[in-house]
């Protein structure tokens, strides 16, 4: 892993989203990274690893429930917070005492990490406020211009098989508290830490997972099955001519109204998960104005989804 030994970034895949890497103790590959970014210092970033004994130096006082959950989950979409180690320094964690760790379930990611044999930062492979990478072009949609050709690598492990990030769990406290939700649901880590979620608020503080994040620049508005139903069902409004300007985010259960472009129609809440970044990041590639997203239920990556696109609501709803 050439570029990462010289301090320069490489873009790995992972099953969740595109990372834009660098070695985690190198204090200046590690501010190229916010630099290509574009990501305020205070916004800490994962440490990628390479399994879960990798841990140690890192991150200290892991409870016995964490040790449980890097066990059990890794490689997979799950995010811990922990105590920084020695090895973690300030520029890595945003200047918090705390550190995110994760094993990403993706072969070239392990491959490459099993071979650099150190801990790699890596943020999701966006400029600051898009959306997530679930594919190579976006990667280079976004920050292809910031990279340093010949000197920086991009990886291309295909399409992302779970599309949105890692589920984040601070395991600061006697028990886990979800940050970000993600692949690996609630009930399974309440299965394998052993222990109930902690309701209360979290000490730790999360930036990045801001509504702005996971926004398009077409206005996201949530509607229910039934709204997009009646609208298929009529003859539907007076299609104005000339290009459509409304996107329509559904289960294929859902029928397309007249005059809206559908962007994704997936059959499972899993499929929704995987096209979700890819068809918000169409929308704006359409220059649609509006686009309309029926949540799927809230069951399997449902969570995950429902998350997402309430926050992009959100901020949709905040710019204006
Ligand atoms: O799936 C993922 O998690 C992807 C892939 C590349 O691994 N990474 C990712 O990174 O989504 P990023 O930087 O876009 O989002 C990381 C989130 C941010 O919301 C950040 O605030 C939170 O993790 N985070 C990182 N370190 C933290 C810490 N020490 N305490 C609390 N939150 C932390
Ligand atoms: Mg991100």
């Amino acid at each position: 892993m050439a570029a990462l030994r010289a301090g320069r970034l490489a873009v790995l895949p992972t099953e969740t989203v595109y990372g834009l890497g660098a070695a985690a103790f190198n204090p200046g590959a590690v501010a190229q990274v916010y630099a290509v970014k574009g990501r305020p210092a205070d916004h800490p970033l994962i440490v990628h690893l390479a399994d879960a004994g990798a841990m140690d130096g890192w991150v200290r006082d892991v409870p016995a429930y964490a040790r449980r959950l890097a066990e059990h989950c890794w490689p997979g979409s799950l995010t811990l917070v922990l105590p920084r180690g020695d090895r973690a320094g300030l520029h890595v964690t945003g200047g918090q005492e705390t550190l995110a760790v994760r094993v990403p379930d993706h072969p070239l990611a392990l491959e490459v990490l099993r071979r650099f044999a150190e801990g790699v930062a890596a943020p999701s492979a966006n400029r600051f406020g898009r959306v997530s990478p679930t594919a190579p072009q976006h990667v280079l949609d976004d920050i292809g211009d910031r990279l340093v050709p010949g000197s920086d690598v991009v990886l291309d492990g295909g399409p992302c098989q779970v599309g949105v990030e890692s589920t984040i769990v601070d395991c600061t406290s006697d028990s886990p508290r979800l940050l970000r939700p993600g692949a690996v649901s609630e009930r399974r880590i309440e299965a394998v830490a052993g222990l109930p979620l902690a309701r209360t608020a979290s000490p730790v503080r999360a930036p990045g997972t801001l509504p702005a994040h996971y926004a398009p620049r077409a206005r996201v508005v949530l509607i229910e099955a039934s709204v997009a139903s009646a609208m298929a069902e009529e003859a539907g409004p007076p299609v104005t001519p000339g290009p459509p300007q409304t996107g329509l985010l559904a289960l294929s259960e859902v029928a397309t109204p007249d005059g809206v472009v559908r962007l994704s129609a997936p059959r499972t809440t899993d499929e929704y998960a995987q096209a979700l970044y890819a068809a918000l990041r169409e929308a704006d590639a359409l220059h649609l104005r509006v686009v309309l997203a029926v949540l799927p239920p809230d069951a399997g990556m449902g969570a995950a989804v429902r998350d997402r696109l309430s926050r992009s609501a959100a901020a949709s709803r905040s710019a204006r």
